[in-house]
């Protein structure tokens, strides 16, 4: 059966061999998050908010690790589109670790985070038309999976689901601030290409 690179909605074993496919589903995961921060309130959004800053913490470090690497060289006119997404991705970082040391009942923190998620699904949105479609034309299936296991040991340092049985507090103070979040996702993922330094 030839392999199609056209992965399906709830189709985990196409996804995980496919980076855009993965990356893709970790955009609707974001989208998810930011729904329930926005929908919940004291203990649950407090949660909810450490798996989101956590998520594209991880999210954005995997991408600039490996997908934009990639584009740059190997596609056309990846070098200026490369650049334009690295440039929202510090300023979705500055914004995440600015909201992360705020309480999340300030009355502050909802307009906050909404100027945030509508920059980081414009983001995505423009990831997946300059970037992703590209990156699928121009790999083979074998480059495809490479890239979704780098970006598969990133994301297993973000849980999107709250650990039952765990209190949410220890459990999500593990990996502390976004800054550390952001190590130990490259770290991660410099491990899974075989580029450990
Ligand atoms: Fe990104
Ligand atoms: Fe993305």
């Amino acid at each position: 059966m030839s392999q199609l690179h056209t992965p399906q909605a709830g189709d985990d074993r196409a996804v995980d061999d496919d980076v855009v496919g993965l990356l893709m589903r970790q955009h609707g995961d974001i989208r998810n998050l930011f729904d329930e921060v926005e929908a919940s309130q004291g203990d649950a959004r407090r949660d909810a908010f450490r798996r989101l800053v956590r998520l594209l913490a991880v999210h954005e470090t995997a991408e600039e690790e490996v997908v934009h690497p990639f584009a740059r060289r190997a596609t056309a006119g990846g070098e200026g589109v490369v650049e334009d997404r690295l440039a929202e991705e510090r300023a979705a970082k500055e914004a995440l670790a600015a909201l992360d040391g705020m309480d999340t009942d300030d009355p502050q923190f909802l307009p906050r985070l909404k100027a945030l998620r509508t920059d980081v699904q414009e983001h995505a949105r423009a990831e997946e038309r300059y970037e992703f479609t590209h990156i699928r034309r121009s790999t083979d299936t074998a480059g495809l999976a490479a890239m979704a296991r780098a970006v598969k040991a990133a994301e297993s340092m973000a849980p999107t689901r709250p650990h039952p049985g765990v209190r949410s507090g220890a459990a999500n103070m593990a990996l502390g601030p976004v800054a550390a979040v952001v190590d130990r996702t490259r770290d991660a993922v410099r491990r899974a290409l075989g580029k450990a330094d």
